[in-house]
């Protein structure tokens, strides 16, 4: 995937925002979707499935390694897969753009199987960190080669049969925790994962969908999720719920600009996924949940966001894990409240498409913005309510989040917001500029 030409974007103050508005599909649940219908033994069909950039690296990495995946006209997806343990060697590095997920987790998928593989990426996923995923893959038997620092490019030798593992995570990450859960896939015996802090459990859910023998029980030392190896996966009909992140941009963007009234339609409530309703409900804001129901096996609803005056409040550190793609966009939303907010016990947020704490903090104090930085997180003095200054140039550093946060945020200012580069928006959300003009006209 060759890296687009950046794309510089200006934006001031612009509204109200209404309208009823459809995110695409959960970032996490298409890149899940698509790797266990690879492996499973026939045909599964995907609706819904994000056509971004990072599931577009899933979808050529699996391709890569002996699926057929194809795209209908009307959108749905066919994945013809090669069953657990029919991975083939891929014939060239599996280039994964910008994409975390694909790669942590297709390391974890390729660790079990007797195949080698070479993952690249960009500039922005080659500083980050592998290493919390190389050190369980390797006790079961992987062999993995790292650029420094436990960074990309990195090979990885698959070691078939792997060992199983009992794994306590050291880091909340589903990343990790998934890695280590498609690694036992086809690693005879039971490999187990222990979760001291709950996060996004897609993995879980579906694996159980296609019909893995997978187990979540609670112990003292966190949740105890285990699989058993080597699993035949049956193919499914997955039908992929909207996005709860890409909804939060709308969500802040409609309760921080007066007169806006916006319908989120379709948005995914799984519970680990909902931190940022929780935060800025707590803040004031307007969110009406309607007609909730079930769409693939995860929690549905449709969002009414209404403007509301915020105010400032301390974020409690236990819904991190949650909220942890939101952050960039709640500090926006903290920007606008009354007093100052305090967002603490968000370590990981170092470690994302970018350092979202010292990026965010560079472009919301050229916007204006009063912030002071911690190492695990910010203080943010909000507006009460009048529009930022603007009249700023900042940067998006390769993060899709960072530039649609500061989009939402020139929503709110008196002088424009020139972002350098929104081009990363479509890793994650294509459409996120026509829906804004649609619900901004
Ligand atoms: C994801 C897990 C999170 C999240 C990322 C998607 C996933 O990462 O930030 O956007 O799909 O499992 P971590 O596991 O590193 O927290």
């Amino acid at each position: 995937m060759s890296a687009s030409p950046p794309r510089p974007y200006s934006i001031s103050a612009r509204g109200p925002l209404r309208g009823i508005v459809r995110v695409p599909g959960d970032k996490s649940i298409s890149h899940r979707a698509l790797m266990f219908s690879a492996l499973a033994v026939g045909e599964s069909r995907i609706e819904g499935l994000l056509e971004g950039e990072d599931v577009l690296a899933t979808a050529a990495a699996m391709r890569a390694m002996g699926a057929t995946v194809e795209r209908d006209a009307d959108g749905t997806w066919r994945v013809h897969g090669v069953g657990v343990g029919g991975l083939l060697q891929p014939a060239q590095a599996l280039e994964m753009g910008n994409s975390g997920t694909s790669t942590r987790l297709l390391m974890g998928l390729v660790a079990s199987h007797g195949i080698t593989a070479t993952f690249t990426g960009d500039a922005s996923l080659s500083s980050r960190p592998m290493g919390r995923v190389i050190e369980p893959l390797s006790q079961m038997g992987a062999d993995i080669t790292a650029s420094p620092g436990g960074r990309l490019p990195l090979m990885v030798r698959g070691m078939n049969p792997a060992v199983p593992i009992a794994y306590t995570l050291p880091v909340a990450s589903a990343q990790v925790k998934s890695a280590v859960l498609l690694a036992g896939l086809n690693t005879p015996g039971i490999t187990r994962v222990i979760e001291p802090v709950p996060t996004r459990d897609h993995s879980e859910r579906m694996l159980r969908g296609f019909g893995a023998e997978l187990t979540v029980e609670d112990s003292p030392e966190g949740k105890v999720i285990s699989i058993t190896g080597e699993a035949e996966l049956q193919p499914q009909h997955i039908v992929v719920p909207g996005d709860p992140s890409s909804a939060g941009f709308w969500m802040v963007a409609a309760s921080i600009v007066p007169g806006s009234e916006v319908t989120i339609e379709n948005v995914c409530m799984n519970p680990t996924r909902t931190g940022l309703v929780t935060a800025l409900r707590m803040m004031g804001a307007d969110i009406a949940q309607l007609n909730p129901r079930e769409v693939g096996g995860e929690p549905v609803a449709d969002l009414r966001v209404r403007h509301a005056p915020l105010r400032a409040i301390e974020v409690p550190p236990d819904l991190a894990p949650s909220m942890i793609d939101e952050y960039p966009i709640l500090f926006v939303a903290a920007a606008l409240a009354e007093g100052r907010t305090v967002a603490r016990g968000a370590h990981e947020l170092r470690v994302k498409e970018s350092d979202r704490i010292a990026t965010m903090k560079a472009a919301l104090e050229a916007a204006g913005v009063a912030l002071e930085e911690f190492e695990d997180g910010l203080a943010i003095t909000g507006s009460a309510g009048r529009p930022l200054a603007g009249n700023a140039q900042v940067a998006s550093k390769l993060d899709h989040r960072i530039a649609m946060s500061m989009v939402v945020a020139g929503l709110a200012s008196a002088a424009a917001i020139s972002i350098d580069d929104v081009a990363p928006v479509s890793t994650s959300y294509p459409d996120f500029f026509q829906t804004l003009d649609a619900l901004a006209e």
